[in-house]
């Protein structure tokens, strides 16, 4: 089975879309071959492209994202998947609920992949200022590189 991540944050229009980008900008520079993909505990955005001002970080940084449609993360993941990576605590403590009998997915929160930020959650910007992109993307690009090189 080829090693694939799913990114889940609540929304799947913010954080993990950009998780999401950072990975599979990282996987192409490092020619590691990995799906990639991501998905929201929540539906209300199922359907739209990623929010604009998360577009915009992923532009600003090389990385087109505007293809990607939300979704809701499905109990089928836990085993389609061989890595389901939450944003912060609440989406991974709800991911542990939903996880099926033979479930066979490894989770865990993304900065624990970040040496120093073990146990940290990263903040959705969604009601906050646009600079608070630009700190998800800072945080998702690291993860990013740990993962990579882990996943090799
Ligand atoms: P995300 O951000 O979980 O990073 O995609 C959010 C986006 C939308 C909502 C919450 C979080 N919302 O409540 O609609």
């Amino acid at each position: 089975m080829s090693t694939s991540v799913l990114f889940v944050c609540l929304g799947n229009i913010c954080r993990s879309p950009l998780a999401e980008g950072a990975l599979r900008a990282e996987a192409a520079r490092t020619g590691l071959d990995l799906i990639v993909d991501s998905a929201g505990t929540g539906n209300w955005h199922a359907g739209e492209p990623p929010d604009l001002r998360a577009q915009a970080v992923a532009r600003r940084n090389g990385v087109d994202i505007s293809a990607l449609r939300a979704r809701q993360v499905r109990t089928a993941d836990f085993r389609r998947f061989t890595h389901v990576i939450a944003l912060d605590h609440d989406n991974l403590s709800i991911l542990r609920k939903l996880a099926p009998h033979g479930a066979t997915a490894e989770l865990s929160l993304l900065l624990d992949h970040v040496e120093g930020r073990e146990g940290q959650a990263v903040t959705d910007p969604w009601f906050g200022e646009e600079a608070g992109f630009e700190t998800t993307w800072a945080e998702v690009t690291a993860a990013a590189r740990t993962l990579a090189r882990a996943l090799q």
